[in-house]
């Protein structure tokens, strides 16, 4: 059984301009223990879908089971004891922490929420410092006295205060310097392995994507156009988003940056009040025919465990030319075949 079930999940904003259809008909699931990525561009709908199973926003339509626990429609006070399964991790570690309260009172709250007594939030709070690798001393002080990555560390062991089964991380290094976001990259990992907690992980950076996550969800306003596992889907991409937004990735490799002249990204994500109709990304797709236009894409699943929203099998992108000056890789013979003589 999944710990995190959605199914057909919709969310909508009302705006003075129309409904944004932020999340339309999304499913998922993640295991005991799993990292399951998220990617996609601004504004595809991957914080709402992070909000929506949170419970944080609305949901339009749709279904969220945590646990075994439907929690789509419960009321705050049947959802506060389910709260404590799952907890978000923010982008801004600054923003997201209550400057006026000290470390301490901030990793204690949703303790304090849940009614624990004060000795147990203490004991607890200086168990978290040390889990997370900040000294005894930082619950005195405030959140402006330490570093973006600390803070970070902050905001991960008040998520991790109520012993979670599941962590939304929205962004959870972007905001920090490239050499601090390979320790907390690190840090979700050992915790991960300690307590075997899962994680959706929602990143632009696909390096720290491919580096993390076991699968990956590829969004497209509002749905997933490819999903499976992340060496799958980094071997072979087959939505012409999916190869769009790899090529873009200064990690891409040589077959995508090769395929750069199709492998541009053509105009704006189309205005989310009006979305096209058929697929999405038809309006930008080099591949798009009339077809595509009047028939939605419906998820399908191919052979190596990857389901894919197109119409069409694309041809597998070429493998990479091999540079002159490379030598191709020559396998050693087997040690039985060489004149090795003894004795
Ligand atoms: N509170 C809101 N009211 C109205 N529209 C919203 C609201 N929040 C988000 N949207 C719209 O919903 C869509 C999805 O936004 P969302 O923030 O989920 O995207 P995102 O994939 O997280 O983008 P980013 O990568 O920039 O964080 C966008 O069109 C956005 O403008
Ligand atoms: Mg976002």
């Amino acid at each position: 059984m999944s710990l995190l079930s959605v199914r057909e999940l919709r969310v909508s904003y009302p705006t003075p301009g129309g409904v944004v259809q932020a999340v339309r008909g999304v499913s998922l699931d993640i295991a005991a223990g799993e990292t399951v990525g998220l990617v996609g561009e601004s504004g595809c709908g991957k914080s709402t879908l992070g909000k929506a199973i949170m419970r944080l926003t609305p949901a339009a339509s749709g279904q969220v089971s945590i646990d075994g626990h439907d929690v789509t429609r419960l009321s705050a006070r049947r959802m506060r004891p389910l709260r404590s399964l799952m907890q978000m991790v923010f982008q801004d570690p600054h923003g997201s922490l209550n400057p006026r309260h000290r470390v301490g009172k901030i990793i204690g709250q949703p303790m304090s929420v849940a009614g624990r007594p004060r000795r147990e939030i203490d004991a607890r709070v200086q168990q978290l410092l040390a889990k997370v690798g900040l000294p005894p001393g930082a619950a005195a002080r405030f959140p402006h006295e330490f570093s973006g990555g600390q803070r970070q560390r902050i905001g991960i062991a008040r998520a991790l205060a109520l012993q979670p089964k599941l962590l939304i991380c929205d962004e959870p290094v972007s905001a920090l310097d490239v050499s601090v976001r390979a320790q907390i990259i690190n840090l979700l990992q050992d915790l991960q392995g300690e307590l075997g907690v899962s994680y959706l992980f929602i990143s632009h950076d696909l390096a720290v994507v491919r580096h993390v996550c076991d699968r990956l969800l590829v969004m497209y306003l509002g749905q997933v156009v490819e999903s499976g596992p992340t060496e799958a889907i980094w071997e072979r991409p087959s939505h012409p988003y999916t190869r769009l937004l790899l090529a873009a990735s200064p990690v891409a490799d040589p077959r995508l940056r090769q395929a750069r002249p199709e492998a541009l990204l053509r105009g704006e994500l189309p205005n989310p009040l009006a979305p096209p109709s058929g697929c999405a990304f038809r309006t930008r797709c080099a591949h798009a025919t009339a077809r595509c236009a009047s028939e939605t894409p419906g998820l399908r699943e191919l052979s190596d465990g990857r389901h894919l929203a197109c119409h069409f099998d694309l041809p597998p992108l070429a493998a990479p030319p091999v540079p002159a000056n490379v030598i191709p890789f020559q396998p050693t013979p087997p040690v039985h075949a060489t004149a090795y003589k003894f004795g």
